[in-house]
Parts: C-alpha cells; sequence; structure tokens
C-alpha cells in the first residue's frame, strides 16, 4: 500500500514569523496523521523556523529547490547538505516555476535528483505540460519524456523513495483543475514509464502526487482514483483551514 502524501508548497510566501504562526495554526487542526504524510515546503528562509515549530509532530520539512554542486563558488544557491543541515527530508526539484522562470531544464532535474539522493534528501519531481503542450496533444509523451531524462541513471534502490508530482502547468493557480479522471490517466502513463525503467514492482510502490488548484473541494475525488497517492499544494497551502481539510480530504 502507497501511504498517501500531502505537501504544502509555499513558493514565495511567508516571512519566519508568519510561518510559524501558520503552523500553529495548522497543526492542531490536522487529526492524527496516521495514514498519511503531510510536508511542509516554505521557502529557505523559513525552513529553521518552521522545523522549529513542527518539531515533535508527524509533519516533515521539506525545501523547494536544491542544487547539484555541494559546494563551491556558486553565489546564491544552496547545496544538498545544507538543507540536510536543517532537517529537510524532501526536495521539490524541477517545479514549472523553476523551468519557466529560471530555465531549468530536464538534465538540471537529473542533476539535482541525484545530488540530492546522494546526500539523504527525498525528490518531490515534478513534471506536467503546458496548455499549448496539452492543446498540440502532446502531454503523454512529454511526461514521459520528462520522467525518462529525470530518472536518467538513477538507482533502482532510490526509486521507490522518490515521490513523483503532476502538475498541468495550465491548472497551476488558475482555479483550472484536471478533472480526476484526467489526472489519474496521466498519472497512469507516468507509472507506466517508471515500470519501463525499474519494473512493475517498483513503480507500484512509488507515490505520484496530483498537483495545480488542489482544494478542499476537489482533494477527495482527486484521492478516490486509483492513481493518485496525495497531493502538492500551492495557494491553499497557505490557509490552516484549506489545507488541514484537504489533508483530511474533507469537502
Ligand atoms: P496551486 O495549488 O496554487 O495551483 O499551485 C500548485 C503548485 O504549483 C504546487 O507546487
Amino acid at each position: 500500500m502507497r501511504v498517501p502524501i500531502i505537501a504544502g508548497n509555499w513558493k514565495m510566501h511567508k516571512l519566519p514569523e508568519e510561518a510559524v504562526a501558520l503552523c500553529r495554526d495548522l497543526i492542531p487542526r490536522l487529526g492524527k496523521l496516521d495514514d498519511r504524510e503531510v510536508v511542509l515546503c516554505p521557502p529557505f528562509t523559513a525552513l529553521p523556523a518552521v522545523g522549529e515549530a513542527i518539531r515533535g509532530t508527524k509533519l516533515s520539512l521539506g525545501a523547494q529547490n536544491v542544487f547539484y554542486e555541494i559546494s563551491g563558488a556558486y553565489t546564491g544557491e544552496v547545496a544538498p547538505p545544507m538543507l540536510k543541515a536543517l532537517g529537510v527530508k524532501y526536495v521539490i526539484i524541477g517545479h514549472s516555476e523553476r523551468r519557466q522562470y529560471f530555465g531549468e531544464t530536464d538534465e538540471m532535474v537529473n542533476r539535482k535528483m541525484q545530488a540530492a539522493l546522494d546526500h539523504g534528501l527525498l525528490p518531490i519531481v515534478c513534471v506536467g505540460e503546458t496548455l499549448e503542450q496539452r492543446e498540440a496533444g502532446i502531454t503523454e509523451s512529454l511526461v514521459k519524456s520528462q520522467i525518462e531524462q529525470g530518472f536518467k541513471g538513477i538507482a533502482e534502490g532510490y526509486a521507490k523513495e522518490i515521490v513523483v508530482a503532476y502538475e498541468p502547468v495550465w491548472a497551476i493557480g488558475t482555479g483550472k483543475t484536471a478533472t480526476a479522471e484526467e489526472a489519474n490517466r496521466v498519472i497512469k502513463v507516468i507509472r507506466e514509464t517508471l515500470a519501463g525503467i525499474y519494473g512493475n514492482a517498483t513503480a507500484a510502490a512509488m507515490r505520484i502526487q496530483y498537483g495545480g488548484s488542489v482544494k478542499p473541494g476537489n482533494m477527495a475525488e482527486l484521492m478516490g482514483q486509483p492513481e493518485i497517492d496525495g497531493a502538492l499544494v500551492g495557494g491553499a497551502s497557505l490557509d490552516a483551514v484549506s489545507f488541514a481539510r484537504i489533508v483530511r480530504y474533507d469537502d
């Protein structure tokens, strides 16, 4: 059984004290969390404060990006051991905003995945098509290629620990969600692609999230789909009431 994983990607929001206030509001609303995993991904600058605020809870800490070198003259970048030292467990890699605004390529995603894994961080690797790609009918071939290139050379021993997030770019922050069936269909293609690399048993054990305008009102339906193992939540994760309802699949 795959344990569902719900991650809040706070993007470039929240000062440290605001982040702590959100954690304090959120934690009592979440319930026991025995059968699901919840990850908070604040900006780098709030990682220490959020790490402290969630200490002793079942919540995990995630970062939104990482560089692929371990140290050196790379002004402005953050290396895997630096995140590890802050208690970070997961790291989002290849988010469409990184691909779109910061020129991240599949090759960089691949290098970041390898570096993160080699230093004990678990990637949440994002794939997904733009509206133009969707309208051109290339969604499936595109996500297949993003997966094949992103996972190139990544050892099978690591694969089960890696989380994939399918985030159609046109659904991010737009209020437009892929229908649960559509999301399930593309996620099935992603799982088949992973099976082509690692075999059926490993692919069946890997968790694949949906992301893009996830709200309390659509989470239960998404989670009712057989291939969807959780969500990567942007805007709605900035509000304690909304995020807690998403975590509980509470419409
Ligand atoms: P929204 O939930 O705001 O659409 O963002 C999705 C996302 O990009 C999460 O990584």
